[in-house]
């Protein structure tokens, strides 16, 4: 990962931690190798792509412990929608913190 994404990889990883599903420390770094990948192949703006993998599963940090382990489907439908939900704020405090530049869709 370029060094200029360290900035979201450290304020995005007490998040990263917090989530008890899986390790998703070990997950993220996984999905930014694969879309390092992609990028390498395909066209896409990297200042999107990296940051979006970086933080697409903060959200799971706030979803509560008893659902992310639940083998109930209803129970795992909720924590999808929760992970979601919940990621929107904290991706948006982190890429505030970054400066990230807010229009970056209409930037190309
Ligand atoms: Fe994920």
């Amino acid at each position: 990962m370029k060094e200029k994404y360290n900035q979201i990889w450290e304020l995005a990883s007490p998040y990263l931690k917090a989530g008890v599903m899986k390790d998703f420390v070990l997950h993220t770094k996984g999905v930014i190798s694969a879309m390092e990948i992609i990028l390498q192949n395909e066209k896409g703006d990297e200042d999107i792509l990296i940051p979006a993998a970086i933080l697409h599963d903060t959200g799971w940090s706030k979803v509560p412990a008893h659902l992310q382990k639940s083998k109930e489907s209803a129970d795992k439908r909720y924590a999808m929608e929760l992970h979601l939900e919940y990621a929107a704020p904290i991706i948006s405090e982190i890429l505030t913190k970054v400066n990230y530049a807010p229009n970056k869709e209409n930037a190309n």
